[in-house]
C-alpha cells in the first residue's frame, strides 16, 4: 500500500524542498519506490535531482491541464517512453 507524504508551510524558505529531496532519496536508497512531485514553478526539486526543467516536455503543469492523460503519461514522458 502506497503512502502519500506532503510537506507544507505557508512561510517560504523553511527547507521544504530540501526536506522532500533528502527524504525521497533516503527512502529510495532504502529500497522504497518513490515518486517526488514538484509542483513549485521554481522547479528547485527538479533541478536538485539533476533534471533541467526546460528539457521536461510533459510536467505536472501539463498533467493538471490534461487530467485525462494522468500522471502515468508524465512519468513515461520523463523516462523518454511517451
Ligand atoms: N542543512 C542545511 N544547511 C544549510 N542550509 C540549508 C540546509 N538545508 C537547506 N538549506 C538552505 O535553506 C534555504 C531554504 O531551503 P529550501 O529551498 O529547501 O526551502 P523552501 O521552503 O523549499 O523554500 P522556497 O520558499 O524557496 O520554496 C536554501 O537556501 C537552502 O540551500
Ligand atoms: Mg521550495
Amino acid at each position: 500500500m502506497g503512502q502519500i507524504l506532503a510537506f507544507a508551510m505557508q512561510k517560504g524558505g523553511v527547507d521544504r524542498t530540501t526536506t522532500v529531496l533528502n527524504l525521497g532519496v533516503a527512502l529510495a536508497t532504502g529500497g522504497a519506490k518513490v515518486l517526488l512531485l514538484d509542483i513549485d514553478p521554481q522547479s528547485n526539486l527538479t533541478r536538485g535531482l539533476g533534471i533541467d526543467p526546460d528539457e521536461v516536455e510533459f510536467a505536472i503543469y501539463e498533467v493538471l491541464l490534461n487530467p485525462e492523460k494522468g500522471i502515468e503519461f508524465a512519468i513515461q514522458s520523463l523516462r523518454g517512453e511517451g
